[in-house]
């Protein structure tokens, strides 16, 4: 009975699958939904009925726990590093120059800086076990219940070199159209208001104690690169091989990652992506230049804060024209007063500005910003935006110097501040035929 039982559970299982991955993967489903959702019923009355037989992989495990009181800490089995950057191309061949001195060759793997949040992912014997977000990079937070409600994300690896323990290191992020609808949605619920941009979007999901409010979120994931591992029986060479290897156990890796010959080749590229960034639907901030062979990034090492075989090149951030509507200031916690520019709604790299810091008192005197003023607004990364500088200010007023109406010259009289125009009943406006007569 017990073994019927778990054949029904599996095939299920294997079913539900099958169609979650024709449905979110290749957006083609083959069954309609009612039939999807009679077989989701299916398998968790089951396992309801027999919890002993519960899988860790199963697809009702995705649609979220009941919430937690806080979340739990989580120790990485390897630091989860940052990245140090540079801002063009002379900061790129700097840096690719340095690692030429320490090392022989030279092969990049190219990937896209995804504007997420890094997650580090644990597969023990090819399950989901743990999943923790990066904190200090030594310690985060044990955010598994909202990370199996990721869709991308497997709930078990497939092929034959599944390692007996995996730390999967990649962003959990959200595309622009997923973003807007949520924010959509949580806009007429007026829960929050919303967020300002897929990144905080992102953040704010995974930090929700409700895992079920988490799985409504449309996150995505791609995986970018290998934390600790125990029990390998495949050990890829190059960082690319690295990526291959986890798509090849059904992780989702960045479409656009590729090996680069050397450095002409990089700067190409850096440009090429640039172009197709618009495009993604998704949010990058740059590119990350990784040394391709792993022996090679070995022996490069790395400091306490990131590896010396990894760069990421950012794009300079979009700088958008708008008006200053008014100037506040601002108090913060530690009491310091910072002079904010509030401006008519503008879009800055996919995010809706309102307002933007002037710094201090001297950076609104050295910029000479005022009310009214055509500013340029920039966000770069995570810093809130800021005015570039003014670009245009309304001249004073200047009277016309005939009639706007009738064309007449117009007439001043000593010792009176009016100005007349001098059409008398030529003049539309004063035959009271005009819009308005103020006289
Ligand atoms: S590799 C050991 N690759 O950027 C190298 N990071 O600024 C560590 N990120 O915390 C990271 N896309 O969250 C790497 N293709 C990519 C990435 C990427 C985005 C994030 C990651 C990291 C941050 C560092």
């Amino acid at each position: 009975m017990t073994e019927q039982l778990r054949r029904r559970l599996d095939a299920l299982i294997a079913e539900i699958e099958g169609h979650d991955h024709r449905y979110y993967n290749l957006g083609q489903p083959t069954i309609p939904d009612a039939e999807y959702d009679r077989l989701f019923r299916e398998l968790q009355a089951l396992e309801r009925a027999y919890p002993d037989l519960c899988r860790a992989d199963s697809p009702t495990r995705r649609v979220g726990a009941a919430p937690l009181p806080e979340f739990a800490t989580f120790r990485h089995g390897r630091p989860m590093l940052s990245l140090n950057n540079v801002q063009d191309e002379a900061g790129f061949l700097h840096f690719a120059n340095r690692v030429m001195q320490d090392s022989e060759s030279c092969g990049w793997c190219a990937e896209l800086k995804l504007d997420g949040v890094a997650v580090n992912l644990v597969y023990r014997q090819g399950v989901l076990q743990r999943a923790a977000s990066r904190g200090d990079g030594l310690e985060g937070k044990d955010i598994t219940a909202n990370i199996r409600t990721v869709r991308d994300v497997p709930l078990r690896l497939s092929g034959e070199s599944v390692p007996g323990r995996i730390e999967v290191h990649g962003e959990v992020f959200m595309d622009a159209r997923g973003f807007e609808q949520m924010n959509r949605r949580l806009q007429v619920r007026g829960a929050s208001g919303g967020f300002a941009n897929p990144r905080n979007a992102t953040s704010g999901s995974l930090s929700l104690l409700d895992s079920r409010e988490a799985a409504r979120r449309p996150l995505s994931f791609f995986a970018h690169g290998v934390g600790a591992l125990e029990e390998a029986t495949q050990e890829p060479q190059t960082q690319y091989g690295q990526l291959q290897w986890l798509r090849g156990m059904g992780l989702p890796v960045e479409p656009h990652s590729r090996t680069l010959p050397d450095n002409a080749a990089v700067c190409a590229w850096f440009v090429g992506m640039g172009r197709l960034r618009p495009q993604l639907g998704y949010e990058i901030d740059g590119v990350v230049l990784k040394v391709d062979s792993l022996h090679t990034q070995g022996d490069l090492g790395e400091d306490s804060r990131a590896p010396r075989w990894a760069i990421a090149w950012k794009y300079p951030p979009d700088e958008v024209e708008t008006e200053v509507l008014d100037i506040e200031v601002q108090v913060g916690r530690s009491g310091v007063l910072t002079p904010v520019a509030r401006l008519r709604p503008v879009w800055v790299s996919g995010t809706c500005v309102q307002k933007a810091s002037l710094h201090n008192e001297q950076g609104v005197r050295d910029k000479d910003v005022r009310i009214g003023d055509r500013v340029l607004v920039r966000r770069a990364g995570e810093v809130i935006p800021e005015v570039v500088r003014a670009v245009g200010r309304a001249g004073p007023f200047v009277m016309p110097d005939q009639c706007p109406s009738c064309h007449s010259g117009l007439v001043r009289r000593a010792g009176q501040s009016g100005v007349w125009c001098s059409g008398a009943l030529r003049c539309p406006e004063r035959r009271g035929q005009g819009r308005l007569a103020l006289d």
